[in-house]
């Protein structure tokens, strides 16, 4: 008698929530897409929002916004706390980014997309109280072998053992700030290469960890709601990540304290999503070297996203062609 091994993936098909989200980051995309290079960034992000906030509401789920677009009052829609979905179907964490890289939208410059990430409800660190966080991202090549208390010249070493490439041939993406001056000179002295981002870490860490990427580590402080986002795709990834909070002062500190987060603690992949059962969906605004941008030929808007799941470890792309007079004003057609 043949025998099946009931735990694989075939056999227990289950609802892949982000290929109904890729919809809502897609519209996210198509609405900005008038916006790019226009200079205007809450322009862009305001009919990102609009879009991204309409679609979620079509989606079979109850989804609490862990990570948004901030404070209710200071953000009319997407706010943290905001409930989204039609309230049916599976009670869901949800973190929300209508873009990641506004400014680099406004300017008509490359790496900017639209984010959501999702996973069960309650599982989602919330991490609002802290801007910064200090990340290392890599490929499955980095588990239990990166450390983010080490200095960096050790973890390029040990990175590059790891994958068995040189130091030499290493490429380590970091956010161009002045607070990495020091980071970055110790990466190129250590003999590894920088890729500089303008904007953009949560593609700066998944393109880390991506298989098929000539990225191969991706450091440095960013966005803490940004890590959290990349946590939830690294899920899917098999990919290591670790971070750890970077209050900017002491009230910043004394305010995370207040919210329970120990900002000396380093945050391990399960800190930051307490769940594998993660979804993550990514479409690109502009090109870029996780997707391409919205693209309008003619008639059609052209799409592509990528759909990530955390059980099943599966990454689609999806490309997609939109009727452009179903999605522009008049004045953009
Ligand atoms: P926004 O598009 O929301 O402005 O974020 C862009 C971004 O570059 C993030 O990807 C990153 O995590 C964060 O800003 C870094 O913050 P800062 O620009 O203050 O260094």
């Amino acid at each position: 008698m043949v025998s099946f091994d009931t735990t694989s993936q075939h056999l227990h098909p289950d609802r892949n929530i982000a290929l109904e989200l890729v919809r809502a980051t897609e519209a996210a995309a198509i609405r900005a897409y008038p916006w790019i290079g226009r200079g205007d960034k809450l322009g862009a992000d305001g009919a990102a929002v609009d879009a991204m906030r309409a679609f979620l509401g079509t989606v079979n789920f109850d989804g609490v916004v862990v990570i948004g677009e901030g404070e209710k009052d200071a953000a009319p829609m997407l706010f943290n706390g905001e409930r989204v979905g039609n309230g049916r179907g599976p009670a869901c964490d949800i973190a929300v980014d209508p873009i990641d890289g506004t400014s680099l939208t406004a300017a008509g410059r490359q790496n900017a997309i639209s984010v959501i990430a999702v996973s069960d409800r309650g599982t989602m660190l919330d991490a609002s109280s802290v801007f910064y966080m200090d990340k290392l991202v890599a490929g499955p090549e980095g588990i239990g072998v990166l450390d983010i208390r080490k200095p960096i010249g050790e973890n390029l070493r040990a990175l590059a053992a790891a994958k068995g490439k040189d130091v030499g041939e290493l490429r380590v993406a970091v956010l161009d700030r002045p607070r990495h001056e020091q980071l970055i000179a110790e990466i190129r002295e250590a003999g590894a290469g920088t890729r500089l981002m303008l904007d953009g870490d949560v593609a700066g860490g998944i393109n880390a960890a991506r298989y098929e990427s000539r990225i191969d580590l991706c450091v440095g402080i960013g966005g803490s709601p940004e890590g959290i986002t990349t946590a939830c795709a690294l899920k899917a990834l098999g990919g290591f990540m670790q971070g750890r909070l970077a209050p900017k002062d002491d009230a910043e500190r004394s305010r995370a304290e207040a919210a329970g987060l120990d900002c000396d603690a380093v945050l391990e992949l399960d800190d930051m999503v307490r769940s594998d059962n993660t979804f993550f969906v990514a479409t690109g605004v502009t090109d870029g070297g996780l997707v391409d941008g919205v693209k309008r030929k003619g008639p059609i808007i052209r799409t592509e996203s990528i759909v990530l799941r955390g059980t099943s470890g599966t990454v689609r792309r999806i490309s997609a062609d939109h009727l452009a007079e179903k999605w522009l004003d008049e004045r953009d057609l």
